[in-house]
């Protein structure tokens, strides 16, 4: 039996994980065996709990199950902590412990969403690509950092290792999909590192003569994404500008609330949506949970290899937003829209609920 550790952390994060669970105990009941769920507290949550953003225990049940269902950490309640003690900070712990070296983001377009974008629906229809953002090595993690009253600091540095392997998981990725393209991301012409991204990107590559590379840097990548985003299949690229990027291709998809991501190391694994705890809108039952249950379909492809569970979960968001439901972020102006726990049901009933 396989087990589960679900963190729902702090704002939105209970609302949408408590979707993906649901959805997670219906698949799991059709199909005729069970998952195994604990929940721990995580961020904010577990630091009014306990004093600390990241206990022990939270920590070693994550390195003990699965699969770990992350919700979305942090809030004004906690921004003015030591930059150390940030919830913020107990994620980037929480990866880097793990090992989850690759979170992978797919931006893929419903049909039925092409009109929720900010974008001309001509443009986006069929959009349907994956960043491989680097997740626990560059500017997010390099020493030294710090600040003081007079300057702040950060360092961007990559091993050989860490492009090595993120890069060998995207060529591999490319391989299966159909186009077998692959778009490195960088800033090569200013920086030193992504000149070093780039040489290994580029070594790794002879690995994999089948596949197309070719190299973007960051701010027309930025530009592209939105000029025209069928033109990317695979990306690679680094952690900071995988951030930035995937938020940028989030509204592609009409809102950051349906796009979710894996986080994956050589052992571990961890789901999450790519948006935050959207503080802005948190207790009201209004999030989008799409993101969330999404990233429970991505759990059963890439943890336990039940690729047609990942296609029904897929097909059911799929059909419940062909029924026309809505939640307010993905509805037009002055359309109906329906509650986090209703857009759930929709998906659940087509699940066989
Ligand atoms: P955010 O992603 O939380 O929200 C950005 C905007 O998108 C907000 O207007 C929000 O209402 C909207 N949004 C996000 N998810 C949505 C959903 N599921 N349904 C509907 N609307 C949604 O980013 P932010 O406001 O910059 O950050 C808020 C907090 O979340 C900060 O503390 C930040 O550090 C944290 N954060 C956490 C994670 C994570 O835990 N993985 C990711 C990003 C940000
Ligand atoms: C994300 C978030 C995190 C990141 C923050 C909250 C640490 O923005 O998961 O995209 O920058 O990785
Ligand atoms: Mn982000």
């Amino acid at each position: 039996m396989y087990k589960i550790v679900s963190i729902p952390g702090d704002g939105i994060g209970p609302e949408v994980v408590a979707g993906a669970l649901a959805v997670m105990r219906q698949v799991t009941k059709k199909h005729g065996f069970e998952i195994q769920v604990e929940e721990h507290p995580f961020g904010g949550a577990s630091y009014d709990l306990h004093g600390s953003m990241l206990t022990d225990e939270t920590l070693n049940a994550c390195r003990e199950c699965d699969a770990v269902l992350l919700g979305a950490v942090g809030g004004p309640k906690w921004e003015n902590l030591p930059h150390e003690h940030k919830p913020e900070a107990a994620l980037l712990k929480i990866r880097r412990e793990l090992g989850l070296f690759a979170n992978l983001r797919p931006a893929k377009v419903y049909d039925a969403l092409v009109d929720a974008s900010s974008l001309k629906a001509d443009v986006v229809r069929g959009t349907d690509f994956m960043v491989f953002r680097e997740l626990t090595g560059g500017i997010y993690f390099g020493e030294p950092r710090g600040y003081d009253e007079t300057k702040g600091w950060n360092t961007m540095a990559y091993e050989k290792h860490e492009v090595e392997r993120i890069a060998r998981l995207a060529f591999e990725a490319a391989q299966k999909r159909g186009a077998k393209r692959v778009m490195s991301i960088d800033k090569a012409n200013v920086l030193e590192v992504s000149q070093f991204w780039r040489n290994e990107v580029h070594r790794v590559h002879r690995d994999f003569p089948d596949v197309e590379l070719a190299d973007m840097y960051v701010d027309n990548a930025a530009m592209q994404i939105v000029r025209n985003p069928k033109q990317f299949d695979v990306i690679v690229t680094g952690n900071l500008f995988g951030d930035i990027l995937s938020d940028i291709a989030g509204m592609i998809t009409g809102s950051l609330g349906m796009l979710p991501s894996a986080s994956i190391g050589r052992i571990h694994a961890l789901y999450e949506p790519i948006h935050g705890s959207a503080p802005d809108i948190a207790g009201r039952n209004i999030a989008n949970p799409i993101a969330t249950i999404a990233s429970v379909a991505m759990m059963f492809e890439h943890s336990f290899c039940m690729q047609d569970i990942a296609n029904e979960i897929h097909a059911a968001i799929e059909a419940a937003l062909a029924d026309g439901l809505r939640t307010a972020d993905i509805a037009a102006p002055g359309e109906k829209t329906v509650s986090t726990t209703e857009m759930t049901e929709g998906i659940l009933r087509h699940l066989g609920a």
